[in-house]
């Protein structure tokens, strides 16, 4: 099947920071879902989109400068959907009225005065989650009301092909959040549920069969890099190369595993120990930006020598997935510049490589199926993520061999603990944080100087904000008590309550 030629449908983002979410929850009941800046050219809409959803955003309507899409959207003769700040939008652009009014946030009783279409077969009222603090007052000509709230009498409307709702159906917390969106997609847009990923595999497979050349691939053992490797692998063959380099601050154990994975699936795999480079240059290198940009460096230089000593390759295999190439409104905003996130992207330019992307129409959660179906191992795709330039940023100030073996290790005791507890699979990441601090502490009689551990266990859907996670007490006392006792050179252990914002996942 043509992945280009089935049907979607698209999400308008007017910077909203659930844009994404619209598009993962209609591609979770197999329907492809695109996501597009609010004023995309509409000349540029074809007959495979289906529908329109225009997004919420944290802009007032009538404001000057507020992100407004073409209405022209309105002359498509195409199903329209149009969430908070987007139902907003239509109220505004048809004529309709809208103001600030009473803030309405959390959840609403919204109830239902049409149960067709929109709300087919709901019964009364629901629960649904409301973020605004804008509404409409007055409606446009030929607009109904379709359901209310006690704060918003139009908390959903219609016209004709046209819908607006004030509350987010993409959120859990609005009970039936899917069922709006499947009636909306599946019965008023009539979108085929053409996407799932096996229709994904076969296509990038052969799609990936037409390069031409030899291509490279660095890998990490994470799930996006390994996925990647494992398309092209089943596209190409030996034509295929990965690129593994150790810099010393993995995960324990993790370089044997990636090696034996590789080798298990018969891919090539060069394999660079450069643990003594990366510690010499990081040396007495004390300021987290500096140690990212010295592991950039580093892995661009070796990079360069593997190519000069492996190649030519054409192409440049990247495991860049849907959220990276399309940034949300939000995700463009100078929180994503915190950290300089160092990726193969930093590259020399003389290298004039191609790069073939295979993943970048997926969500993680649809990278995890295509993993399973390609044949990883469980505990591969549970595997929390683990940043490029590694414990470097778990080890505040300068890196050396004793504050490595100390945050791998205690790090390998917080995974262990969590998987005992059967609480891995439900937190994003969980891991250990050395750093200079000493605290005094007893070993047997004895008074003993040692370093302060924090342990840092977070929860999140996308790592754009995340909340420490509220650990059992007796999950906690393993985990510290663990740590004292089988980690050397560690006094105390400590729990990190920071949530992102405005703290961020990792310390560095
Ligand atoms: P922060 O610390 O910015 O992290 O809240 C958000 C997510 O990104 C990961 N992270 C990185 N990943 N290179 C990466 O590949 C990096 O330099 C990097 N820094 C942070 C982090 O583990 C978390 O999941």
């Amino acid at each position: 099947m043509d992945l280009k030629e089935i049907d979607k449908i698209i999400v308008l983002d007017f910077g909203s920071q659930y844009a994404h979410l619209i598009c993962r929850r209609i591609r979770e009941f197999g329907v492809y879902a695109e996501l597009h800046p609010y004023n995309m050219d509409v000349k540029s809409i074809d007959d495979t989109v289906k529908g329109i959803i225009l997004s919420g955003s944290p802009a007032s309507v009538y404001e000057e400068n507020a992100p407004l899409a073409d209405p022209a959207i309105f002359d498509l003769n195409i199903p329209l959907l149009g969430i908070c700040y987007g139902h907003q939008f239509i109220v505004h652009t048809l004529g309709g009225k809208v103001k600030r009014s009473r803030r309405e946030y959390g959840r609403a009783e919204l109830f239902i005065d049409d149960n067709t279409n929109l709300f087919k077969n709901f019964n009364g009222r629901t629960i649904c989650w409301m973020s605004h603090a804008d509404a409409a007052e007055i409606l446009p000509d030929g607009f109904e009301i379709i359901a209310h709230t006690s704060n918003s009498f139009a908390a959903a409307i219609r016209k004709d092909k046209i819908y607006g709702i004030q509350f987010h159906p993409e959120v859990i917390h609005t009970e039936r959040g899917t069922d709006i969106l499947k009636n909306f997609v599946l019965d008023i847009c009539k979108a085929k549920q053409e996407w799932n990923m096996e229709n994904f595999v076969e296509y990038t497979i052969n799609e990936l069969r037409g390069i031409d050349g030899n291509v490279l691939c660095a890998v990490s053992g994470g799930i996006d890099s390994t996925v990647t490797a494992l398309l092209l692998n089943n596209a190409i063959g030996k034509r295929l190369k990965c690129l593994f380099v150790n810099h010393g601050l993995l995960r324990e154990g993790e370089e044997n595993e990636v090696i034996s994975i590789f080798k298990g699936i018969g891919i090539d795999l060069i394999y660079i120990d450069a643990k003594d480079q990366f510690m010499k240059d990081l040396k007495g290198i004390t300021d987290p930006e500096e140690k990212r940009l010295i592991i950039g460096r580093e892995f661009a230089n070796i990079f360069e020598e593997t190519v000069k000593k492996y190649g030519p390759f054409k192409w440049l295999a990247q495991g860049t997935l849907y959220p990276d190439v399309i940034e949300s409104g939000v995700s463009k905003g100078p929180a994503s510049r915190i950290k300089s996130h160092h990726n193969v992207a930093g590259l020399p330019s003389t290298l004039s490589m191609q790069v073939v992307e295979p993943l970048k129409m997926l969500y993680k959660d649809e990278v995890r199926k295509v993993a399973k179906m390609l044949g990883m191992k469980e505990e591969m795709i549970k595997r929390h993520p683990f940043p490029g330039p590694g414990l470097a940023v778990r080890i505040i100030g300068e890196v050396n061999e004793e504050k490595v073996r100390i945050c791998k290790h205690a790090s390998k005791i917080v995974e262990e603990e969590l998987i005992k507890a059967n609480l891995y699979d439900n937190v994003w990441q969980a891991f250990a944080i050395v750093g200079d601090d000493k605290a005094v502490g007893v070993l047997g009689d004895e008074r003993y100087y040692g370093r302060i551990v924090s342990v840092r266990v977070v929860e999140s859907m996308d790592a754009m904000t995340a909340d420490w996670s509220r650990l059992p007490y007796d999950v906690l006392t393993k985990i510290s008590n663990r740590i004292t006792n089988e980690v050397e050179g560690v006094s105390w252990v400590t729990y990190v309550i920071s949530s992102k914002p405005p703290a961020t996942i990792e310390p560095q």
